[in-house]
């Protein structure tokens, strides 16, 4: 069958397994739970009630819609298109990840669940994990590679003193994909907690579900870019860890084929193993936390270490639904080093007042090269996933070490 967009959207968002990839591989003391998730899942799709609850909640605790923002100085430093981002960075949290989050504990309550576990990188999604959790009381963990426990203290504190157990987790490169299989470990010991997973990532529905809560991002930004100019985007640009953002933004654009969508994964220190996290540029297929899809592999198989100076862009593998549309050649794929991503920090807060975080400032980095390629007519919206604040101590490190150390000195005295 030849597909069009269209059958895209369906196949994508549909009950059956239709794609190349995803998939179910899980132990089968899990698949009750995950069967109970999946016919919640198609039962809420279609519900108004619940779709109008997850929409108020959006906008009443998150503060959505996000600002649609033209960056006139950028662009004419730029000297080619005009360049907009789509500030998902304002949400409550700082964060997209706050959207799926909603989306799911809504869901977890219909379910009758307690206790939430969720995995995290940056701390984003276990911030907002916490944050949500908080709001509707219920027991929250987050596991947390021990090497992101420490780079991203702050998203550590806020879970804490919301009341969430973060559990810095020891095995491995003690990055996001530990955390992944810790917090699976823990579900497969209590199936009757609710797994809420932070990406497009996972056995199904995961990713589809969290594509459904993450749309809204490009359902805004098609209304957002009509109202600002009249017409639609010419260019989409995300980061990819692990795809939400990107599948965010990118979802409700498949069938607009005027629109060219961009991935850019972490090109980290360069290209040899263990120092990127670039999936789709040098991974392999495989099935790995029980998903079938491209994952960073050594020569027997094993998943290889990764590596990106931002902590939400260094998993091993990518979302099944971003895999099967590159492979379609419906979302095409870059990379951007860790020093291209700090650069990128910095000239978007010197010529646009906004900090973004520095998962986000890959996209931004492989946007500034795209825009200043292109004709002034076109329209490159670009995704600030997160705000910068996040990685105070990484930014500072990298653009003012001795003040960093002069700080650290100060807290010492303490
Ligand atoms: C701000 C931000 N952007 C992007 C990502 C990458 O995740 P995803 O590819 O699922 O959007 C993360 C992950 O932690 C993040 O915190």
């Amino acid at each position: 069958m030849e597909l069009t967009q269209t059958a895209y959207k369906d196949l994508i968002l549909g009950p059956e397994e239709g794609m190349a990839y995803g998939g179910t591989f899980v132990p089968e003391v899990l698949l009750p739970s995950l069967h109970e998730i999946t016919d919640a899942f198609e039962e809420i799709k279609n519900d108004e009630c619940f779709v109008a609850e997850f929409h108020h909640a959006l906008c009443t605790f998150s503060g959505r819609p996000t600002a649609f923002t033209p960056l006139p100085r950028l662009s004419a430093m730029l000297g080619g298109a005009q360049v907009f981002l789509k500030n998902e960075g304002l949400n409550h949290t700082g964060a997209h990840k706050i959207t799926h989050c909603i989306g799911q504990i809504l869901l977890a309550k219909k379910l009758g669940k307690r206790r939430i576990i969720a995995e995290t990188g940056a701390g984003q999604h276990g911030y907002a994990t916490a944050a949500v959790c908080a709001r509707m009381g219920l027991d929250c963990t987050v596991y947390m590679g021990r090497k992101d426990y420490e780079r991203q203290r702050p998203n550590v504190y806020w879970m804490e003193l919301l009341g969430a157990k973060v559990a810095a987790v020891d095995d491995g490169d003690q990055t996001l994909n530990d955390a992944v299989i810790a917090a699976f470990k823990d579900w497969v010991a209590h199936p009757e907690s609710y797994y809420l997973l932070g990406s497009a990532v996972g056995p199904r529905p995961y990713p589809a579900m969290n594509t459904f809560f993450q749309k809204v991002v490009g359902e805004e930004i098609r209304r957002q870019c009509q109202a600002a100019t009249g017409r639609l985007p010419d260019y989409l640009v995300a980061c990819v860890g692990g795809g939400s953002n990107a599948l965010g933004m990118f979802f409700d654009f498949l069938d607009d084929e005027g629109v060219t969508l961009v991935g850019v994964e972490a090109g980290g220190r360069g290209s040899a193993p263990g120092e990127h996290a670039a999936k789709m540029r040098q991974g392999k297929l495989g099935v790995f936390e029980g998903y079938h899809s491209y994952f960073l592999q050594d020569d027997d198989g094993n998943i290889a270490p990764t590596h990106s100076v931002s902590a939400g862009l260094d998993y091993c593998g990518i979302s099944p639904i971003l895999a099967f549309l590159a492979d379609e050649g419906r979302v095409r794929f870059e990379t951007a080093s860790d020093e291209a991503a700090l650069t990128a920090v910095k000239t978007l807060a010197r010529t646009e007042g906004i900090i973004p975080a520095l998962e986000s400032a890959h996209a931004f980095a492989h946007a500034f090269e795209l825009a200043a390629q292109l004709p002034k007519d076109c329209i490159v919206v670009v995704n600030a996933s997160g705000r910068g604040e996040k990685d105070l101590f990484i930014t500072m490190r990298h653009f003012q070490e001795e003040s960093l150390r002069d700080y650290a000195r100060h807290l010492l005295a303490f």
